[in-house]
């Protein structure tokens, strides 16, 4: 799996992959769709990116991560 974390922009997880949110609900993210993590700190629908980074000029670098 690649994790992107893009420039100026959120972290983003391919599907199929399978998460649990803070009241300890799963939810799975089907193969070809993605989950989109907010790293600005300006979204108003934590963690996840809600495009409030290109508002606030976010500046950061770009980098893949790659999992075994
Ligand atoms: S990275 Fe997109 S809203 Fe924060």
């Amino acid at each position: 799996m690649e994790i992107h974390v893009k420039k100026n922009g959120p972290i983003v997880i391919p599907g199929p992959v399978t998460y649990t949110d803070a009241e300890g609900h799963e939810h799975t993210v089907a193969e070809g769709k993605v989950v989109a993590l907010c790293r600005c700190g300006h979204s108003a629908n934590k963690p996840f990116c809600d495009g409030s980074h290109r508002k606030n000029d976010f500046q950061a670098d770009e980098v893949v991560l790659k999992t075994a």
